[in-house]
């Protein structure tokens, strides 16, 4: 089975999120299976400038279709390349014109939209659908699996060559965040290469503007999400995004796959970023890690204190504004608080704040630092994600496996992997963290008073900790999960012979 996976983001070299940590996850996972996997991403600096023995494949073509003009793209071509410490081979889209640019991979210095990002991801979607057709003599892929709406132009390039009688090939879409659909105006459509007819509520029409989040979910031959909660949510309208009446239209092709952890670079025994390291069956060291985030965070060197991390995209999705309002009562309680993140200006500023209210007692570092997420996640007794929704979150389980139990809202991933702190699931052992359900002030503070009273009882915090660093959210399975689909898709290359059906 040959897979190629099309994304825009690739722990280690260019991340702004989970999507990063999933590509350099599942690929692995789908090898380990079999799968001929090779990736293909934009050529952003970060990503080019790190790949080694790249030899260019093919330019993008760009002559006229049977169903128009070609995308209104500068000089692309395709490149592969090996990137040390990647397994699978790169295909990069090469254009200097659309991505030889500094910082993120989405935004300007100016912290907006880069203005050209249409025909910037139409192109990785048209060279997904090209290497989908023999761009690479040496190579095509079976499965072209897109990743959220960076890669959301791929199926419908590949439906519309289908329909011109090229090669049908099979698409999966996977939504990792419906709330970024790559929405752009009206006047974009004549510059993306497809039938004219397109633009309309059938086709990438979204109220009036273009979307490749849509194109995505109407051209895919596969939809998953992932989490299986949140492939229930997207169908409704308070987690639709405008897109759940298309999401049930194609509800049949619909599936939550829950994302893995990589328990190499999320290991507490093995974490090359700890001072100590630590595992379930010896957790003094946690103490060290405690302590060394409290001196980094500026906070009171108390070892009794309960110290709640977050390590996040600082967005309304994130729910942290909730966090704002019961800091006095954390404080009060004793309550100790490090955020690492950075995002909404008023939200960075709110928890800047704050840190100078409670100096001592909350620590806020603006900013994104892989060994400072690990610190966090290690350091603190309790990592909260109130989150508004939650596609998956990795997040939470990162904090299961380091003993820091997650406080998260029951939504999303984060209720398919987080088990309440009930009596009765203290009781029977299964408990891993604290859930509360109503997104308000108050279900946070339910929720953060229960941790303070679990804390007071160290061997029962001592056994949720063991619980959660028990669970495994294994690439394996998840991987066997896609691989089904996947196969699910393939053409049957002898269709087997079906014999009449008996009468009467
Ligand atoms: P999302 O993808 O919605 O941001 P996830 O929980 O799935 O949420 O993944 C977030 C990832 O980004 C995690 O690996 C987390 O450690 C990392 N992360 C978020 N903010 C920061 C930050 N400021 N510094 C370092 N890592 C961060
Ligand atoms: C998105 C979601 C997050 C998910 C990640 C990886 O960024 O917000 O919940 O874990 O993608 O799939």
């Amino acid at each position: 089975m040959k897979v190629l996976y099309v994304c825009a983001e690739l722990f280690p070299f260019l991340k702004t999120g989970g999507l990063a940590d999933v590509s350099a996850g599942l690929p692995p996972a789908l090898r380990a299976l079999g799968c001929d996997v090779r990736l293909l991403m934009p050529a952003f600096p970060a990503i080019s400038s790190s790949a080694a023995s790249t030899r260019p494949v093919a330019s993008l073509p760009n002559g006229q279709l049977p169903w128009g003009a070609p995308p209104a793209l500068p000089p692309a071509d395709v490149a592969l390349a090996t990137l040390s410490g990647l397994d699978s081979p790169l295909y990069l889209v090469r254009s200097p014109d659309l991505y030889e640019r500094p910082g993120s991979p989405y935004l300007g210095p100016d912290g907006h939209d880069w203005p050209d990002n249409a025909l910037r991801f139409a192109a990785l979607g048209w060279a997904a659908a090209w290497l989908g057709q023999g761009l690479d003599p040496d190579w095509s892929p079976d499965v072209i699996h897109c990743h959220d709406w960076h890669a959301g132009l791929a199926p419908a390039y590949v439906q519309v060559m289908a329909q011109a009688g090229r090669a049908a090939l099979a698409t999966v879409f996977s939504i990792h965040n419906l709330a970024y659909q790559g929405l752009f105006a009206e006047s974009t459509f004549a510059q993306l290469g497809l039938p004219p007819n397109w633009f309309g509520i059938d086709g990438l029409e979204f109220y009036g503007q273009v979307s490749f989040m849509k194109a995505a979910i109407r051209y895919a031959d596969r939809i998953t999400t992932v989490s299986p909660s949140y492939a229930q949510e997207v169908l409704t309208a308070a987690h639709g995004c405008g897109l759940d009446g298309l999401l049930r239209e194609r509800a049949d092709l619909l599936c939550g796959i829950l994302n893995g952890v990589d328990y190499q670079v999320w290991s507490p025994a093995t974490d090359k970023w700890l001072a100590a390291t630590y595992d379930a069956d010896n957790m003094a060291p946690k103490a060290a890690a405690k302590n060394a985030l409290q001196a980094d965070f500026g906070l009171e060197r108390r070892p009794g204190a309960l110290v709640f991390g977050v390590v996040s995209r600082l967005t309304e999705q994130k729910g942290l504004h909730l966090l704002i309002h019961v800091l006095a009562e954390l404080v009060q309680r004793g309550g100790q608080l490090a955020v690492l993140g950075q995002g909404d200006p008023s939200l960075e500023r709110a928890l800047i704040d704050a840190a100078s209210r409670y100096p001592g007692q909350i620590g806020v570092r603006i900013g994104y630092s892989e060994v400072s997420a690990h610190g966090v996640i290690a350091g603190s007794d309790v990592v909260l994600m109130p989150s508004a929704f939650e596609p998956c979150g990795l997040t939470q389980l990162y904090a299961l496996r380091y003993g820091a139990l997650p406080l998260v809202r029951r939504v999303g991933g984060l209720a398919d992997t987080v088990v309440d702190c009930t009596l009765e699931n203290l009781d029977s052992g299964v408990a891993t963290g604290f859930v509360f359900d109503v997104f308000s002030t108050d279900g946070l503070l339910s929720a953060l008073r229960r941790a303070f009273v679990l804390f007071q009882h160290p061997d029962q915090w001592a056994a949720v900790q063991r619980q959660g660093m028990r669970l495994r959210f294994d690439w394996p399975g998840a991987a066997k999960r896609y691989l089904a689909l996947f196969q699910s898709l393939r053409p049957d290359p002898k269709p087997r012979h079906r014999s009449p059906r008996k009468k009467g």
